[in-house]
């Protein structure tokens, strides 16, 4: 009996930490990961445009946390901005593509998780 309820409070132990670790959406919280390892040296920790590499920027990359700058861009406009940078949508070629990096269905996640930072839904 005495083994019986060790091994139930282990297992109870075990499911605690594991849904600790876990995040309230999987998908969200990915793509943030996915933000903070290619974006956050430019759009910056704040999401406001403020990255480190702001000084040497000699455009100012996108606050994507202003409702009326993001919300004024369609969602393809978004999507065609990341996946073939900012030449292509008629901006500075400083925004970089990432078609080569990351897949269709990522960019529509990012698309979707750029749209809850401005909040800005279309
Ligand atoms: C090397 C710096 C740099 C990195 C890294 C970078 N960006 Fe940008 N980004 C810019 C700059 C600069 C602009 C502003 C371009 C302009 O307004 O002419 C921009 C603009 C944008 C825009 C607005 C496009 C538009 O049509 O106005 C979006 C959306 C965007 N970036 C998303 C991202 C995402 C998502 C990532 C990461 C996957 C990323 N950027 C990484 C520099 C960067």
């Amino acid at each position: 009996m005495r083994h019986q309820s060790l091994l139930l409070g282990g297992i109870v132990l075990a499911t605690l930490a594991f849904s600790a670790v876990q995040p309230a959406s999987a998908a969200d919280t990915k793509i943030e990961r996915v933000y903070g390892t290619y974006c956050v040296q430019c759009h910056g920790l704040k999401r406001n445009g403020t990255g480190v590499n702001l000084p040497a920027l000699s455009v100012r990359p996108r606050d994507h946390t202003d409702p009326k700058g993001m919300g004024s861009l369609p969602d393809d406009e978004i999507f065609k901005a990341i996946k073939t940078g900012g030449l292509s949508v008629n901006k500075s070629v400083l925004m970089p593509s990432w078609g080569g990096t990351l897949n269709d269905k990522q960019i529509t996640e990012m698309v979707h998780y750029l749209r809850t930072v401005c909040k800005c839904g279309h």
